[in-house]
């Protein structure tokens, strides 16, 4: 069975977890880079990012490289904002959603996930939801526990079908 992890991230949460799990379970992966971020790290990119989100904005990406189509199991991550999925997914959930899929979810947040993966299912409607994660930011928090969790998530994902 081919896997692809596909995500978003701007501060390296996601990305991290991404990478896990692709290691975990030999998957491509797929990152969402939108032609434009925020310039501000510093307190700006919540009120830009919050605004973003709350608008449901479709930030133009970067073209794809790898087309989710070709592969039988996707791995989907995303930073809440707004207690959301973040603007690039919603851009990849407009133009090339995959369907029929078997799928695993994952987010990282600073503590307040919200109904993101509710929202996410809801999106991803046509496809078969296996599992979700999230994570409270690995990155500043349990970075090592957090990569082991990914990994056996994965792993137990995969081996149950
Ligand atoms: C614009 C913006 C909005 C956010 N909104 C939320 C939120 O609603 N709930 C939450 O728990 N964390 C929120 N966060 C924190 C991020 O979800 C958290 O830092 C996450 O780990 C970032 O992932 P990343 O490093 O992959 O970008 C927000 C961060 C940003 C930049």
């Amino acid at each position: 069975m081919k896997k692809l992890v596909v995500f978003y991230s701007l501060d390296g949460n996601t990305k991290f977890i991404a990478e896990n799990i692709a290691d975990e379970v030999n998957a491509d992966v797929l990152e969402l880079k939108p032609r434009n971020e925020p310039k501000s790290k510093g307190f700006m990119k919540y009120l830009w990012g919050g605004r973003e989100a709350m608008m449901r904005t479709k930030p133009e990406l970067f073209p794809l490289e790898r087309n989710p189509q070709d592969y039988d199991i996707l791995f989907i991550g995303t930073p809440v904002w707004a207690w959301t999925y973040a603007p690039p997914l919603n851009t990849f959930f407009s133009t090339g959603r995959p369907s029929n899929k078997k799928m695993g979810l994952f987010c990282c947040h600073g503590g307040g996930k919200g109904k993101i993966f509710e929202r996410m299912k809801k999106a991803l409607s046509g496809n078969t939801i296996l599992g979700e994660i999230d994570f409270k930011e690995p990155l500043k928090h349990n970075r090592d526990a957090d990569a082991g969790k990914a990994k056996n998530w994965a792993k137990n994902l995969i081996s149950a079908l």
